[in-house]
């Protein structure tokens, strides 16, 4: 693996030079010296994503990393052709938050040619070739889908007939909408009475999750409960069921996912039932692995995020320290 001015290296000669080592004791840190990483976000689709954006940025500023930030709007092509301009410019390092899952393995196999080691951060690639890249820094989607699926279980453990839930998925073919699909699937496939019987795709967006779930409604006026694959969607949703006269939160039952500002304030006014948390604070886990891997230590493959779920009264008791 090349190596590029270290990042330990250039923490160390800052803090040295901090501590009085001398103006000529050796070169300082700056940002023409400092390790060059590439990024390249999805989108700014969520309130997640802004501040797993924003977290990067800053982390990247306090490690004196040089970042090379690209947003794809949700284009996996945009994020290919940044991947390739990474190559071409010779960055030290490549991250990404991949749009879809699969498609991957040409752009990375090209990284991996040109010698630059590439984290893979929040949403995970699929492909059988994991030598394409370092490790995978984010959460766990399935457990995520899990913890709505359990929550709905034992919410609706005395109740006696059909259940009957609409989802809204996140963006067709990424990782957090089939994985979180797949964990809810799974928490309630033993309870007959709880049944999917309308699932499409809002994007990610207030807007998506507000135009679908009008659609549902239409459709579906005896929805009972909405599963949505982010708050955001699950806050249009909110919007469509108020459109319609009904009480979201108590006509319909709301699950979501991420734990933003927005998503607690509406699960602490009882607008919302349930959130499951996703953490978008990833910025300072990465830039820990950016310097890891550019001063060629070992790290795990796989680096998991702790996350938990909140109900009302725990949403009430985070809010005014929430930092999303
Ligand atoms: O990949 C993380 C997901 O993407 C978040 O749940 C969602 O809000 C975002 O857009």
């Amino acid at each position: 693996m090349r190596r590029p001015p270290t990042f330990l290296a250039l923490v160390l000669v800052g803090l040295l030079t901090a501590c009085g080592g001398g103006e000529d004791a050796a070169p300082r840190t700056t940002p023409e010296n400092g390790v060059r990483l590439g990024f390249s976000q999805v989108g700014a689709e969520s309130a997640w994503r802004l501040a797993n954006t924003q977290s990067i940025e800053h982390a990247a500023t306090n490690a004196g990393v040089r970042l090379d930030l690209r947003v794809a709007d949700g284009k996996q092509e945009n994020q290919t052709a940044a991947i390739r301009d990474f190559i071409s410019q010779k960055v030290d390092i490549i991250a990404f938050s991949p749009v879809v899952e699969s498609g991957w393995d040409k752009v990375l196999q090209e990284a991996k040619d040109a010698d630059i080691p590439v984290i893979v951060t929040d949403r995970m690639v699929d492909t059988t070739d994991t030598s394409l890249f370092t490790t995978m820094l984010g959460s766990d989607f399935t457990a995520e889908g899990r913890k709505a699926g359990e929550w709905l279980v034992e919410h609706y453990r005395d109740f006696n007939g059909a259940v009957r839930i609409a989802e809204i998925a996140g963006t067709t073919g990424s990782a957090p909408a089939n994985q979180r699909r797949a964990g809810f699937a799974d928490a309630i496939k033993d309870d007959p009475d709880l049944q999917v019987i309308v699932s499409r795709d809002g994007g990610f967006t207030r807007a998506g999750g507000e135009q679908v779930m009008a659609g549902f409604l239409q459709q579906h006026p005896d929805i009972d409960v909405v599963f949505a694959h982010n708050d955001d969607e699950g806050l249009g949703a909110v919007k469509a069921i108020e459109a319609v006269g009904k009480r979201p939160g108590q006509d319909i039952k709301i699950i979501t996912v991420d734990a933003s500002r927005d998503g607690l304030t509406a699960l602490a006014e009882g607008r919302l039932n349930y959130v499951i948390e996703c953490n978008p604070l990833l910025g300072p886990q990465l830039m820990e692995l950016v310097g890891k891997v550019t001063t060629g230590q070992t790290i795990p493959r796989r680096v998991v995020v702790d996350e938990t779920a909140f109900d009302r009264e725990a949403a009430k008791a985070v809010l005014p320290n929430r930092q999303y």
